[in-house]
This record gives structure tokens, C-alpha cells and sequence, in this order.
């Protein structure tokens, strides 16, 4: 036990976490030579392509210091804001941090909030600067405004380059030192926390684990406590990070364990397993204190391109979830999209990566409507009614007030980008709270913004007007009263609920036009001229025609057989009307997903 370590490195996105963990992998020769790539704990198709971490990714290492060696178990975590369920997770696995701060950016807005979220856990911290072998690093301003958020010493404060390796072994040394081994004792009877889970195609569902006490071993029957359900030990192990089994795992180890059930609602992220026959003989010690369970933030319905897919798409939802607890998903049948599930996620980036996953993991097609939050409709009979999706949306008549969720939104930015940063500020309709300096050059700001307006598209147009440099946090505040409207999308004159939108009077203009013409810019051509309309209350309020792809029919034609050349083009022209009156285009994933990023 006393040689234990489990930590975990958290920052902004971006900040080098996963390079970091390249180089402890390298160091402590947990990969060998041969098999390293780059970001390697980032093991996701769609991690990689996108270069951002998504999931928590535990691994094992092991380290020879001071003549003992030592057992650590690293979790590297995702940067991004609609991720942080799995960050706190992970906090909550370990008994240090190390929080990385990027020497060209400064602090940001997610080193303050994970920082935050690991005092309250109270982990030991240790703070290191990355990225000092860029020419753009500030490395004596980051360390100074390092100090004073963490009220430190700066000579606490590691320097490094997690890509050149600079300074990496006196870090992971420091966490040696600094970090405390777990607190568990091997002997009381045996209880985990499912810190996460997966399913696996050969071992049916694996549940990620951390002992906290005893110890269990792989012929053992074990029972969970929230579920009441009792399974197998068909396979123990840790991670390499790949999994590696073993006979036993006890008190203070991070590992595995393929329960044998097979039915994913029963897996849950912080229930905890204790021992069978314990639980048999009423020697089992209680449950551990599990996570908070995440509120979803934004809500939209996932529906099968395929209608028959229906049973896939719902088994997927299942089966995702175990991987991902952050969203929700119930059933649900409208009448423009047939049967579907209303999905919830913790931002927009979250509900796209949920969708790609489930096009790429499990080969769905889908149509994925708008994110949207939460309304609160007052009727006129005054009863409240959530509305979770615009194609729920009342009619007018019905409605007597309509109330939206704020947030209260912190950006941190460099003060040459302020003006341009202001400037998208204004266009939310919300409202300046505080401003302050922060360290020599940068500038805090704290607005208070309806949610809807920053959940999609917010966060890439801050990073263009700041080059990259601005960063954001938010968090929801209470309803405000708001004059709002539901906007439709009519394409080839065909009302498409997944477009849909709810508005602020105000906007209405501006958010039809930019709707169209997105849409036009991503709508694949078809043989006839597309229409394609915002309307809002039965009024056509901007309007795009994306022209037809013209089929050469005449080109396989020489010379000059007019009258079979005028056959085919009126051929042509009929065949296109009958595609016309059909109406239907179909609509790609792609572009549900495309335009839901661009707001
Ligand atoms: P998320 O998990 O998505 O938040 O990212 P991350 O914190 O894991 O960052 P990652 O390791 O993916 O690195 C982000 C970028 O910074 C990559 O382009 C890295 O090559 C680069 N980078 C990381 N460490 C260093 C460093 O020490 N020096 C320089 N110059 N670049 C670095």
C-alpha cells in the first residue's frame, strides 16, 4: 500500500496533459519503444482525429525510486468543459493532481475551475508549467499568476516541456514524494468503486474499479450494492493501459473487473461492489459515497434514419451509456420523426461526440435534431410545462409566458483581444457583471447570458476573435422571462422538425438568414432546385434556393438527332418533376451534425 501512488493530470484543454503522459509512459517503460505514438492514452478513433481527449484513460506504471518500486496509476483527463464529469470522476479515484498550466496561454478558465474542483477533494496539487520550450511561452508571468491562484511558493511551481521530456522525472519524483498513498486497508472486507465502465464485444461489460478496502480475487462472486444485482468475477486485471489480467486486486489498486452481466442498466458509475459471500454473511462494509449524477444541459432527439433501426439505435443508447453516464436518454415517438429518444448532454460538443459515436461504433445513421435547452412554459392556465425540444413547442395561443435558463459565463483574455472578444460579448443579449485584470496582461470577465446562446458555435467564434488565446467557463444560473419564438425550417417546402429553433424576437432576422444559409452551404444538390424557407409564425422570413445539379443526358449524343436529344431532355424534365412532387431529400447525417455546431 505504502507504495502506491494515484494521481491524475488535469488543465484546460489543450495544455499538453496527454504528451505529459507519453513521456511518464516513456519513463517509467510501461509502452515499449515500438509501439509508442504520440498522445497514446487518447486510444479513440475519434480522439485522435480530433486531437482532443474525450474519456478519462487509466494506466499503470511502474517506477524504481529511492531503491522501492513504486505502483502508479495515472488517469489522464479530458480538458474540455462538456467533459468534466469525467474529470471530477477521476478526481474523486485519486489522492493528487497535477494541474498543468500551457506557458503560451497562461491560466485559463478550466485550470481555475479544475483546480477548484480538486481542492475540494482535497488532493494534493501540484502545479507545473508546460510548454517551456515554445518560443511563445511567458513562463515569468504564468508563474507569477500561478503562485497567486494557488497561493504558493513560484519555487513550487515545476517547469517543463512534456515534449521534449524537460524536467518530466522531477515531476513524477515530486509525485512520489508529495502524493499520499491511499488511506484503505487490505484486510477489512473487499469494496470498489465503479469509477467507469465499457462494453466489451468478448467480455460482455467491464466495470473500471478503484479497491478501496480488502482485497478480491478472480473465482470470486461479487454483488452490487445500488443495482442489488449479484454477478462474476469473470476477469480481473489493470490497465497497461490495454488490459492486462491478474489473479488478484486489493485495497489502493486501480483495475478491472468483467462482471459477467449482461444487461447495461445494470452497471452503474458509482455504485460499489462488494464480496458475495460477504454480503451473504452480512460482513460486508457499506456502500461508498458514489458521484453526483450530472444534470444535462442541452437536450436533443436522436432519431434512426431507418425506421427499423429503431431497436439498434435503442440497444447503442445502452450500450454507450455505459462508456459515457454523462448523458440521458429516454423514449420517444413525434410525429414528424417517428420513434426516437430524446437525448440529454452536458454542452453541444458532448451531444456531437455522442452522435459520432454512434455512427462510428455502432454504424447508425441518424437524424439529430437542433441542441436545445430547457424551457419553462407558463400556460394560460398557468400550469408550468418544461419543453425539452422546439417540436414541442405550444401554440402561440396557448402560451402565456416563456422563461429560459441563464448562465453565468467567465472568460479570461489576453487584453489586446479584448475589443474584438466585447464585440461577440454584445451580440448575446446578456448582461457585463465583473471586470477585472488578472496577472499583468489579462482580463476576467463575467457576463450573464441566456445558456442557448453559448451552448453551440459560442466557443469557436471566441477562439477566432482571440486567436485561440480567450478561453470560457460557465455555469447555470436560475429562468428569466424572455420574448421568444419557434422558428421552422421548410426544405423542397417539407417542414423538417430537426431544424427547428427557439428564438428571441429580436434575433428573428438574423438567425433565419444564417440558418438558410448554412443550410444551402451543406445541403447536398439534388436533380431539382431546392427551396429552402425559415418561417416563423406561418411567415416566410428568409428564404435560400440551392439550384439544380444538372445531368448531362445529351452528352453521350453526337450529331445531330434533334428530336431524340429534345426525348431526353424532356425525359429528363419529367423525371425530375416526379422527384420534385416526391418532395423528399434526404438528408445526411452529416449535415444534422454540421449545422448543430454552427448554432
Ligand atoms: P485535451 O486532452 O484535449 O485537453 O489536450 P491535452 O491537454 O491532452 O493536450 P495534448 O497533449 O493533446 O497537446 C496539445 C498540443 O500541445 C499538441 O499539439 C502538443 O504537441 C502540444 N504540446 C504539448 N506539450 C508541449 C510542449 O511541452 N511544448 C510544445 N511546444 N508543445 C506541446
Amino acid at each position: 500500500m505504502e507504495n502506491i501512488r494515484n494521481f491524475c493530470i488535469i488543465s484546460h484543454i489543450d495544455a499538453g496533459k496527454s504528451t505529459l503522459a507519453d513521456r511518464l509512459l516513456e519513463l517509467t517503460k510501461t509502452v515499449p519503444d515500438a509501439k509508442m505514438r504520440e498522445q497514446f492514452l487518447d486510444s479513440m478513433d475519434l480522439e485522435r482525429g480530433r486531437g482532443i481527449t474525450i474519456k478519462m484513460h487509466p494506466v499503470r506504471m511502474e517506477y524504481a525510486f529511492d531503491s522501492k518500486i513504486y505502483l502508479l496509476n495515472l488517469i489522464d483527463t479530458p480538458g474540455h468543459i462538456d467533459f468534466n464529469y469525467e474529470v471530477s470522476r477521476s478526481l474523486a479515484a485519486v489522492e493528487g493532481a497535477i494541474l498543468l498550466v500551457d506557458a503560451t496561454k497562461g491560466i485559463q478558465a478550466q485550470t481555475i475551475h479544475n483546480f477548484d474542483l480538486a481542492q475540494k477533494q482535497n488532493l494534493v496539487i501540484i502545479p507545473a508549467i508546460n510548454k517551456i520550450d515554445s518560443p511563445q511561452a511567458m513562463i515569468e508571468e504564468t508563474k507569477a499568476s500561478l503562485s497567486e491562484l494557488l497561493k504558493i511558493s513560484e519555487s513550487e511551481i515545476f517547469l517543463i516541456s512534456a515534449k521534449k521530456g524537460t524536467n518530466v522525472k522531477e515531476l513524477l519524483e515530486a509525485v512520489i514524494k508529495k502524493v499520499p498513498y491511499p488511506k484503505g486497508s487490505a484486510e477489512k472486507p473487499f469494496r470498489a468503486l465503479i469509477f467507469d465502465s465499457k462494453y466489451d464485444s468478448y467480455k460482455g461489460i467491464v466495470a473500471y474499479i478503484g479497491v478501496v478496502d480488502g482485497r478480491i480475487n478472480s473465482t470470486s462472486k461479487i454483488y452490487l450494492s445500488q443495482a442489488k444485482t449479484q454477478g462474476e468475477v469473470k476477469e480481473l486485471g489493470y490497465f497497461k493501459p490495454e488490459f492486462r489480467p491478474v489473479k488478484e486486486l486489493k485495497s489502493g489498486e486501480i483495475g478491472y473487473l468483467a462482471t459477467g452481466i449482461k444487461e447495461p442498466d445494470k452497471i452503474r458509475v458509482g455504485d460499489t461492489i462488494v464480496d458475495f459471500a460477504e454480503f451473504k454473511s452480512g460482513r460486508s462494509a457499506e456502500a461508498l459515497v458514489g458521484y453526483k449524477v450530472p444534470k444535462p444541459v442541452v437536450f436533443a432527439s436522436v432519431y434512426p434514419e431507418n425506421p427499423d433501426d429503431f431497436e439498434n439505435l435503442k440497444e447503442a443508447l445502452a450500450k454507450l451509456k455505459l462508456n459515457d453516464s454523462s448523458f440521458t436518454f429516454e423514449q420517444e415517438t413525434k410525429e414528424a420523426l417517428g420513434r426516437g429518444f430524446s437525448c440529454g448532454f452536458l454542452g453541444s460538443l458532448h451531444a456531437e461526440i455522442v452522435s459520432e459515436r454512434l455512427k462510428n461504433e455502432f454504424g447508425l445513421d441518424l437524424i439529430i435534431s437542433t441542441p436545445s435547452v430547457v424551457f419553462k412554459i407558463i400556460n394560460q392556465k398557468n400550469r408550468e410545462i418544461l419543453v425539452f425540444s422546439p417540436a414541442d413547442w405550444p401554440e402561440p395561443s396557448e402560451i402565456k409566458e416563456i422563461h429560459e435558463p441563464w448562465a453565468k459565463l467567465e472568460i479570461i483574455t489576453p487584453s489586446r483581444y479584448l475589443g474584438r472578444v466585447l464585440e461577440i460579448l454584445n451580440t448575446l443579449e446578456g448582461k457585463p457583471v465583473e471586470t477585472k485584470y488578472f496577472g499583468s496582461d489579462k482580463i476576467f470577465l463575467v457576463y450573464e447570458v441566456p445558456l442557448k446562446a453559448i451552448i453551440s458555435g459560442f466557443y469557436n467564434d471566441l477562439k477566432g476573435a482571440s486567436q485561440g488565446f480567450a478561453s470560457m467557463n460557465y455555469e447555470i444560473l436560475a429562468y428569466h422571462k424572455e420574448d421568444l419564438l419557434k422558428m421552422e425550417i421548410l426544405i423542397a417546402g417539407r417542414k423538417e422538425e430537426a431544424f427547428s429553433k427557439i428564438i428571441h424576437k429580436k434575433a428573428v432576422f438574423q438567425e433565419g438568414k444564417k440558418m438558410v444559409k448554412k443550410l444551402k452551404e451543406v445541403l447536398p444538390r439534388q436533380l431539382f432546385a431546392v427551396s429552402i424557407q425559415a418561417v416563423v409564425s406561418g411567415k416566410v422570413i428568409a428564404r435560400e434556393t440551392i439550384s439544380a445539379k444538372r445531368r448531362d443526358v445529351i452528352a453521350p449524343l453526337y450529331g445531330g438527332d434533334y428530336s431524340r436529344k429534345r426525348k431526353l431532355l424532356e425525359k429528363q424534365k419529367k423525371g425530375k418533376r416526379e422527384l420534385k412532387e416526391k418532395g423528399r431529400i434526404r438528408i445526411p447525417s452529416k449535415v444534422f451534425l454540421e449545422m448543430f455546431r454552427n448554432g
